[in-house]
């Protein structure tokens, strides 16, 4: 079976063919990256109306890469939640008129869930139940998974998702935009205990997040209590990197403390995480070694699967289609 994929919810327009829910034929990430720099982070307008001037094009790549024709997919995939509003009706739009001219079901996916079903694309079966996490600019989220489709939402940052917290420490520490890939490579000539940055647990049992105190104390420590002053003195590149490595052990500590916990207070088989934060390299490395501490495998896919792409979305879609979980065509986005 055939499916096209098409992701539009925040800044990347992507549109993948996949078949029997695992065989990537093609997955076309076109990103806005380069359009939002300038401004520090995503301007919705903007995402927008780049989603509207890329989808065809980002469509027909899909199906020329994927070596067939538009009357060869069976059925049409989209993220219609969560998202920026005008960003995921783009692509809801694009594919319902895909559906009604096609005359193919519609299948529906949330977003979070697309990024933990990335995993299953790359790995064989995968045991359920499991404890899932997303980490992107929007979200950090944590789950018990009972099937790919089945997610109970065990807890959630109450302030800045876990990407946020990167991007904007990047802002700070005048590093560029998106913060998350940069903080990581000037992260590695870093000393991660360099400095001792706060790690927020809210609580023993707790499986909320929280990052603001830990971006206030990453800007008090760079930039001095005053915010209006410039930094008290110009810092080396080798001190940039110890904050940027601290800051990062900070967040890793309790993220994967997090999915630890989680793994001990629900039966889980395996733990995974998808999201653009999910392509950080110390994180994959001390989920790694977590789970070979607790005895059960970690899932994290290939960097290009963890930030948004269509391939994810049709992988799953595949699953609910044979769950038999179609929707009508007066589906609505969800922001
Ligand atoms: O999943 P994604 O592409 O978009 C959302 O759904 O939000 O995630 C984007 C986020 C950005 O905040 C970016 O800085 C972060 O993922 N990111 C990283 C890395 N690569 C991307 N954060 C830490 N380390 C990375 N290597
Ligand atoms: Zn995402």
């Amino acid at each position: 079976m055939l499916i096209l994929g098409i992701e539009t919810s925040c800044d990347e327009t992507s549109a993948s063919v996949v078949k029997d829910g695992k065989e990537i034929l093609s997955n076309i990430i076109f990103s806005q990256e380069v359009l939002h720099r300038q401004f520090g982070g995503v301007v919705p307008e903007l995402a927008c109306r780049a989603h509207l001037e890329s989808i065809l094009g980002v469509i027909n790549g899909a199906v020329i890469e994927a070596k067939i024709t538009l009357a060869d997919i069976n059925a049409v995939a989209v993220v219609n939640t969560p998202g920026l509003i005008g960003s995921l009706l783009i692509g809801i739009t694009a594919a319902k008129s895909l559906c009604l001219a096609l005359n193919v079901p519609l299948i529906t996916i949330n977003h979070l869930y697309a990024h933990i079903y990335a995993n299953n694309l790359e790995s064989g079966a995968i045991q359920y139940p499991a404890i899932s996490m997303v980490v992107s600019g929007g979200h950090t989220s944590l789950f018990l998974s009972e099937s790919p489709t089945r997610h109970t939402l065990l807890g959630g940052t109450i302030d800045d998702a876990a990407g946020e917290a990167f991007d904007k420490i990047a802002k700070i520490l005048d590093l560029g935009y998106p913060g998350g890939p940069i903080i990581d490579k000037v992260a590695r000539q870093g000393n991660p205990s360099a400095v001792t940055f706060p790690r927020s647990y809210l609580g023993i049992d707790s499986l909320d997040f929280s990052f603001s105190g830990l971006k206030t104390a990453v800007l008090y420590h760079h930039r001095g209590q005053d915010m209006k002053k410039a930094p008290t003195k110009v810092s080396s590149d080798q001190e940039i990197a110890d904050i940027a490595a601290s800051f990062q052990e900070a967040v890793v500590d309790v993220l994967v403390g997090k999915i630890a916990l989680a793994a001990r207070m629900y039966p889980a088989r395996c733990v995974m995480i998808g999201g653009g934060v999910a392509s950080n390299s110390r994180l994959r490395q001390r989920l790694k070694d977590k789970s070979a501490e607790m005895g059960i495998p970690a899932y994290y896919p290939t960097s290009r699967l963890c930030t948004d792409n269509a391939a994810m979305v049709a992988g799953l879609a595949y699953v609910k289609y044979s769950e038999g979980d179609v929707s009508g065509l007066d589906i609505e986005a969800i922001p």
